[in-house]
């Protein structure tokens, strides 16, 4: 599978790519179509990764690629902060106009999910006049100073790194497969929302704190869903203290958990949204949504913006990538591949007992392993194993979790059954091959 232009390649990359960037294949890829990958050699990979959760509407869809087309016959980058364009106004109107809340809305456009949530927090400490920031334990939130102190992971995010930004604090957050034997999940709610609570007594105090940061699904974290209890106790803790509530949806929205944002799963209203990956389909393009009496809390022009923010070609693909969802109704396309997955991962867990978990919203699911079903110890190495299987064998899969021992499906939405069903083929050959 490997030829001689691909070692050739993977020689200058060894030689002139800093070590410390992650490839989970190292194959070159040619061509990308839909939730197809082909490389310089003529391998042609499912892809179970989306470029970790960016291409919802699958590898250069055509309406995609027509609108790039198109916008760039205008213009490549007047830069909005010294000449507007439609394009960056006409997102923010439709980004406004989808996020959950019937009030008055604005938005903001910037170029990574990092630089989203750093924006949203910088907002929110406008807003409140307050310091401290909240994220949970397993949170994943970027690699700036900032998004590294409020990301949970140490190795590799953040080793070596500090010191990192102060006053970010880090909540528990429910695991539901992890809590106490025997434990309804009714009491699990509870036990985790004491815990909650007595974090506000043992770390920082309600009224210094601007914002609660918050993953509706974690997704670095190993796809962790949280009860809907767990959910509007903090967004009802946040009203009653005057926190802003901002929804981190750079990995889980955009219709992967089934609905376009993944907070609207909790029947909770954010007053802000972080958003990223899959809005505009490969191009760098990010935002901050949400009620307009924070977001203009902002108040010096120029404090919030950057060169690059809201760049047209970013925003065509974006506009596009919005029209698609509706109109392929990729929301109710998450929910059925998600049953998908679900539905032959409970066949492995028959078979395997490394399985021990398999939890999904939506598409975006994912599969723990475990040494043992009893005791749960997280088998990060099975899980390594059969992420490299995959690699090998045609199937674009990562890793997930803050031990490594869960895989995550990031597919395309727009991917065929024919397509699901070979990588999960794929999935079933590496489980024969790790058992
Ligand atoms: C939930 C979440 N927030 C923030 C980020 C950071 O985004 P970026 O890598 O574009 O800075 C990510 C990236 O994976 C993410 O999943």
């Amino acid at each position: 599978m490997e030829g001689n232009m691909t070692k050739i390649w993977q020689d200058k990359r060894d030689r002139y790519v800093a070590s410390a960037v992650g490839n989970g294949n190292r194959h070159i890829a040619a061509k990308a179509e839909g939730a197809l990958i082909t490389d310089i050699e003529g391998n042609v990979f499912i892809d179970f990764a989306g470029a970790i959760g960016v291409q919802n509407v699958g590898h250069c869809h055509p309406k995609v690629v027509q609108a790039v087309k198109e916008a760039l016959d205008h213009f490549i980058h007047p830069g909005f902060n010294v000449i507007m364009y439609p394009g960056y106004i006409e997102l923010c109107q439709r980004l406004c106009a989808l996020a959950p809340g019937s009030f008055a809305k604005k938005a903001i456009l910037l170029n990574s999910g990092a630089e989203a949530v750093e924006n949203a927090v910088k907002i929110a400490r406008a807003y409140t006049g307050r310091q401290a920031v909240v994220t949970f334990e397993r949170a994943f939130h970027g690699r700036t100073n900032l998004t590294m102190g409020m990301t949970s992971k140490v190795k590799p995010y953040k080793f070596g790194f500090g010191p990192f930004a102060p006053e970010t604090y880090k909540a528990p957050y429910p695991y539901a497969y992890r809590k106490p034997d025997g434990m309804s999940d009714q009491s699990y709610d509870e036990a985790i929302i004491a815990q909650f609570n007595e974090f506000f007594l043992n770390h920082v105090s309600p009224e210094q704190v601007a914002c609660i940061v918050m993953e509706p699904v974690q997704g670095e974290g190993g796809f962790i869903v949280p009860s809907k209890r767990f959910v509007s106790y903090v967004r009802d803790f946040c009203t009653e203290h005057g926190i802003v509530f901002v929804s981190d949806e750079i990995q889980a929205g955009f219709a992967r958990t089934g609905k376009m944002f993944a907070i609207e799963n909790f029947d909770v209203i954010p007053d802000l949204m972080t958003v990223s990956k899959s809005i505009a389909a490969g191009f760098p393009l990010s935002g901050v949504v949400g009620k307009a009496e924070i977001i203009d809390a902002c108040t010096l022009k120029g404090s919030l913006g950057g060169t690059y923010c809201g760049n047209p070609i970013a925003c065509a693909a974006a506009l596009a990538v919005l029209d698609i969802i509706k109109e392929e109704h990729l929301a109710a396309r998450a929910e059925k591949i998600g049953a998908v997955i679900e539905a032959r991962a409970e066949e492995w867990a028959k078979v395997y007992p490394f399985v021990g978990d398999i939890r999904r919203l939506g598409a975006m699911a994912a599969v723990e392993f475990v040494k043992n079903r009893e005791t749960k110890e997280p088998d990060k190495d099975r899980a390594g194993q059969l992420v490299a299987y995959c690699n090998q064998h045609g199937l674009l899969l990562l890793d997930a979790g803050l031990k490594g021992n869960c895989i995550r499906f990031l597919s395309p939405l727009t991917i065929t059954e024919e397509q699901l069903n070979r990588g999960l083929a794929i999935i079933e050959e590496a489980l024969e091959q790790v058992k």
